[in-house]
């Protein structure tokens, strides 16, 4: 059974607790969320401007869109407001920035059905996140930047949550996708030929989904370890989100986490989070036990294959 909790009162180590078991947590109004949401509305609407930002797949083609994101999303990433407003929202949810470590936030954009839905805006099918290298501490947190539908969001499987679901997430290697992040444009055509994990026999029609369409001001927490995906954007305009992922130095020492009954993949997203107070990495001797001996060896290796040009 999955829980939804609507603005709860309990504390972050109950919420982690809930959230290694499945359930979602939902805050419907929180000023530090709607300010990250306006600063970075800001910055959309100069990018496209004179245009509306929201339907602006009748304005550029695919291919001019996938440039101008290429472009935008790591200024967005790396500009140093965007993690101030990270450690904010962390702090004004009862997260202690002292023991929570961040990934940079990421800005997603899905475009209507029929646009660019690949590399750069990669629309997502089912996945779980520990398919990906995300630890199994790893919460993520995910809010509209515009208001968003039921017919532009993401949906939930929640009997898959804890359950074995036959997947190829044993073809992934993350630190060879890391070298793909390099290449992010020879992706966003026709062609994105990247493992992505997924489930070997798709999700079914009679599949139980749960949407959560959280208001513009408001966010929602769940396990990297849900089955989930992007809902094909049938709404007619953009939708913008931003999502981050965090987790608690105590369970990542603790070994405490999501079940990941099914994760094959070889290596770990953990030296990606960074200490929210000051932005220290962990220490290889906290990323061993997520690691696979040897996998940082073929990390350097794999370097070298990213193309210069
Ligand atoms: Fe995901």
């Amino acid at each position: 059974m999955v829980n939804v909790h609507i603005d709860p009162a309990f504390d972050d180590a109950e919420r982690r607790r809930r959230i290694y078991a499945g359930d979602v947590v939902v805050y419907s109004s929180v000023p530090e969320i709607a300010a990250f949401a306006e600063f970075t509305r800001g910055m959309i609407t100069e990018l496209f401007a004179p245009h509306d930002p929201i339907s602006i797949q009748d304005v550029y083609s695919p291919e001019e869109l996938a440039d101008i994101l290429i472009d935008f999303k790591p200024r967005w990433i790396h500009d140093p407001r965007s993690m101030e407003h990270v450690r904010d929202i962390v702090r004004a949810l009862g997260g202690d920035p002292e023991r929570i470590h961040a990934d940079v936030p990421k800005l997603r954009t899905a475009f209507p059905q029929g646009g660019l839905s690949t590399g750069i805006a990669y629309a997502f099918q089912a996945h779980r996140d520990t398919w990906y290298g995300a630890p199994p501490q790893q919460v993520n947190w995910w809010m509209p930047v515009w208001p968003v539908a039921e017919d532009n969001i993401m949906e939930f499987y929640p009997r898959g949550f804890g359950m074995h679901v036959e997947n190829n997430s044993g073809d992934y290697n993350y630190y060879v996708a890391n070298a793909w992040r390099g290449r992010i444009k020879d992706f966003s055509g026709g062609m994105d030929v990247r493992v992505h994990p997924a489930p070997v026999d798709g999700i079914g029609p009679d599949e139980v989904r749960l949407t959560l369409v959280p208001p513009q001001g408001g966010v929602m927490l769940f396990s990297g370890d849900q089955l989930h995906a992007s809902i094909p954007n049938t709404s007619g305009v953009t939708r913008y989100s931003i999502d981050f992922r965090v987790v608690h130095v105590d369970d990542v020492h603790a070994g405490v986490g999501a079940p990941m009954t099914d994760v094959a993949c070889t290596g770990t997203a953990l030296r990606d989070f960074k200490r929210l107070s000051d932005g220290a990495p962990f220490s290889e001797d906290e990323v061993a036990p997520y690691d696979v001996e040897g996998a940082a060896a073929v990390a350097g290796g794999v370097k070298e294959f990213v193309p210069t040009a």
